[in-house]
């Protein structure tokens, strides 16, 4: 074992120390929490059962988040019912137990993170229900808007602690950084638990007004929105394939670009996102940088592939590409937006690109950086007619063209990244010039 080997087990062990030491507090936590909020009289245990059935079947129907790696499931609004309806103690304990997964059942899941799961539900649960109970006065019968005020109260906090606690053992146990699994993992399920809150409240005024059948009938319309749910998600997953599939068309008729398109898309996010663009547009640059130089699949192969230099005609043949690339993404409603981006990606920031001879902040923000991404993987990249410049070689040719060929905030923006992250992975372009070297058709000059 090398010496690095040796203190990387030795974090780990560590990690996996202080994670444990978490899960006997919140245990602890739990267990003290319980008997200080246990009533002295017990629900009817029918209603009990049928709760905790319900939360049972919801919480095994979870929905994948289309960003995220976490899900959402509509059991949350049915265990924070239990919450409203049995009060702190019988609501946690409901949401404990019904809540166990398949995998922690089956024994996938180690038991102290099952343990963990279960004494942060059971504390999420209590800590919303006594806030729900501290400003409702412990009734389901007061005015309309302190329940409400109540509902989203005790929402948020039971919300708050789940998600406070997942996140400490999280970084404790992995080493993840606690703002990276805010951002990434947790901040796009918000707007789902907030959505799911008032529907807890409904939940509890059809329980209390038709019973037990209410309930089972208010089911039914969140498991069909569920399955449109999953219907999109699964729709969205197919898009992104076919966005892939689309860009390796391209790269089966030019083998030497293999891998291009990935790795420009990459990088585009990458720069996008010290940019703190919206994670919305990000993620249309995403889609729209794989398929840049779509436009190729209307350039002749003879051309595409002509060994040796373009003269005047064929390069202009050749340029043609970002028109024909943004003709055809205008005719896909979700990436019709990107066109113009596609359109520009050849624009120099100091006028001198085709095909409008646009300027500086005349060219959209995302072609300017589609530019910088697209030349940045083609010097890095190994071609018939070519060998890959080092990355120091690449910052010098970066900042060397700041202001002339390139944004200069961008190409800022993508120098410190090379210097300040693992933004220039080997391996990204090994395995590509692997690709590549089989491929025995050679290509002469570029018009990218
Ligand atoms: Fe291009």
């Amino acid at each position: 074992m090398s010496p690095e080997e040796g203190s990387d087990a030795e974090a780990a062990r560590a990690r996996r120390i202080r994670a444990r030491v978490f899960v006997a507090t919140i245990l602890a936590g739990a267990v003290a929490a319980g008997i200080v909020v246990r009533p002295p009289e017990v629900p009817s245990l029918i209603s009990l059962l049928f709760f905790f059935v319900i939360i049972a079947v919801t919480e095994a129907l979870p929905i994948k988040l289309p960003r995220a790696r976490g899900t959402v499931s509509v059991g949350f609004a049915m265990c924070y019912s239990a919450v409203l309806l049995f009060g702190p103690f019988w609501g946690g304990l409901l949401t404990a137990l019904g809540s166990l997964r398949q995998a922690e059942l089956s024994g996938k899941v180690e038991v102290s993170e099952t343990l963990f799961n279960r004494g942060q539900l059971f504390l999420a649960a209590v800590g919303g229900g006594l806030v729900f109970q501290s400003i409702s006065g412990g009734s389901l019968e007061g005015g309309q808007w302190l329940l409400i005020a109540a509902t989203m109260t005790g929402g948020i906090t039971y919300f708050g602690i789940n998600v406070t606690a997942v996140v400490i053992y999280f970084s404790l146990k992995m080493g993840a950084d606690p703002r990276s699994l805010v951002l990434n993992d947790i901040r796009w399920s918000i707007p789902s638990y907030m959505g799911l809150m008032p529907i807890a409240y409904l939940n509890v005024a059809v329980y209390g007004a038709v019973g037990k059948l209410g309930v089972i009938f208010f089911l039914l319309p969140l498991l069909v929105g569920r399955y449109a749910f999953q219907m999109y998600s699964q729709l969205r997953d197919v898009f992104v394939s076919t966005i892939s599939a689309l860009a390796a068309a391209l790269e089966a008729r030019d083998p030497h670009t293999s891998g291009h398109a990935e790795r420009v898309s990459y990088y585009a996010v990458r720069i996008a996102k010290a940019l703190q663009m919206p994670e919305d547009r990000v993620e249309l640059l995403q889609y729209i940088a794989i398929l840049h130089d779509i436009g190729k699949l209307g350039i002749e192969d003879q051309l595409l592939r002509k060994p040796g230099k373009f003269d005047a005609s064929e390069m202009k043949i050749m340029q043609s590409h970002s028109q024909i690339g943004a003709n055809i993404l205008s005719k896909i409603k979700a990436l019709r937006e990107g066109a113009s981006w596609v359109l520009h990606h050849h624009e120099r920031y100091d006028g001198d690109g085709y095909p409008k001879g646009l300027k500086g902040e005349q060219i959209p923000l995302e072609a300017r950086i589609l530019a910088v991404a697209d030349a940045f993987d083609a010097m890095l990249s190994e071609r018939p007619y070519k060998n890959p410049m080092t990355p120091a070689e690449v910052r010098r040719e970066l900042l060397r063209c700041r202001g002339t060929q390139f944004d200069p905030d961008v190409t800022d923006v993508l120098v410190d990244l090379m210097d300040n992250t693992d933004l220039v992975q080997p391996h990204l372009h090994r395995s590509a010039h692997a690709e590549e070297s089989t491929g025995d058709e050679a290509r002469g000059g570029s018009a990218t």
